[in-house]
């Protein structure tokens, strides 16, 4: 199933309302569902040093990682303007970390669902946990 339940867009949405974005104007919230049904949120986190921003699905991320967990099943990003708000290149490998090409990501405003994407389609042939599974 593709569509992603109404909690997780709800709770990306909250997350919108709660981003700290003063510099671009550009809100994004994020929420995922772990594997084991957990919910995580974040939003980005802007700094007047500007390179210091964090986005939304990184909060999210260690979020998740810090409570012990790190299966993500499903994920909704939500932005705003007419361009879907996929996440940024950085995003989809900090995504990879902690899901598979399978995983659904779901892209939104605050309206409700605009697209969906699997990892795979955002981070075809991607580096991950894999490449460095060695044996000695
Ligand atoms: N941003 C995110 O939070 N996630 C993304 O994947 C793309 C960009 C944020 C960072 C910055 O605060 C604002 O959007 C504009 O780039």
């Amino acid at each position: 199933m593709t569509t992603p339940d109404k909690t997780l867009f709800e709770k990306a949405l909250a997350a919108f309302k709660r981003s700290y974005s003063p510099y671009s104007q550009f809100p994004v919230g994020c929420a995922l569902k772990t594997t084991s049904g957990n919910y995580y949120t974040g939003c980005n986190i802007e700094n007047a040093s500007y390179s210091l921003t964090l986005c939304a699905e990184a909060t999210a991320i260690s979020q998740m990682v810090n409570e012990g967990l790190q299966k993500i099943d499903e994920i909704f990003v939500i932005g705003q303007g007419d361009a879907l708000c996929t996440p940024c290149g950085a995003c989809r490998q900090r995504i990879r970390e902690f899901a598979t090409e399978d995983t659904l990501i779901h892209i939104g405003d605050t309206h409700g669902l605009r697209a969906t994407f699997t990892l795979g389609d955002l981070l075809p042939h991607s580096f991950g946990p894999h490449n460095l599974e060695h044996s000695a």
